[in-house]
């Protein structure tokens, strides 16, 4: 097959975002909105709002809430995933758990199974959320997600990286969440053998 061919007949890669905050005015809803705008050729980047799910009931894992069954539906129903999360108490933010437990519920219904993914994180202290990343990252060993290992996009002090209006002013910033989807493009391609 010709090159100019096999390049018109390439799938478009599917990501599915979303960010454990639900602050208007978050760093992190901040970063996926950069990456809207930062999305490579061949690829397309949806963001899902975790505003609505609620607290994790295992008594409904069996008939999970609208938002849940939504939210389960496209992770499905996408070729990779993107996080944004920021950190508390050193930790992942409890959207972000209680989001995730509810898509990986009941046993042997997770959605998030054989999903590649990629990580980014701000905060307002100095190490940009590395803590938290590296606890999402052994979550993702049970969920059997699979990561892409870098760049590592860790973003400390957002309050000097984004604008008043959740505009990521930062280059140095813009251009590593950049190269992250790139990297989760052709991670997610190799996977499938494309
Ligand atoms: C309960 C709580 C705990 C926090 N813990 C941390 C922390 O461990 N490390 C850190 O860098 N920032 C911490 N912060 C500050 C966050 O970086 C900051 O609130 C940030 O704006 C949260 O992300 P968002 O803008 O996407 O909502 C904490 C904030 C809250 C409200």
């Amino acid at each position: 097959m010709c090159e100019k061919k096999r390049i018109r007949m390439e799938k478009t890669i599917s990501i599915l975002g979303f960010a454990g905050s639900l602050r208007k005015g978050s760093y992190n809803r901040a970063l996926l909105r950069a990456a809207l705008e930062l999305v490579p050729k061949g690829a397309k980047l949806e963001v899902f709002d975790l505003e609505g799910i609620p607290p994790f009931n295992q008594d409904l894992e069996n008939q999970p809430p609208q938002k849940v069954k939504e939210f389960k539906t496209k992770i499905r129903a996408t070729d990779a995933i993107l996080i944004a999360t920021p950190e508390a108490n050193y930790t992942l933010p409890g959207v972000l758990t209680n989001a995730m437990n509810w898509a990986s519920r009941p046993y042997r219904d997770n959605a998030f199974d054989g999903k590649p993914v990629a990580v980014m994180g701000a905060s307002i202290g100095m190490l940009g959320t590395a803590r938290a990343q590296y606890h999402l990252r052994q979550s993702f060993v049970f969920l059997n997600m699979i990561p892409i290992n870098r760049p590592e996009v860790m973003v400390p002090f957002a309050q000097d990286k984004i604008d008043k209006e959740g505009k990521v002013t930062d280059q140095k910033t813009r251009e590593k969440i950049g190269e992250l989807l790139e990297s989760l493009v052709a991670w997610t391609k190799r996977l499938k053998g494309a």
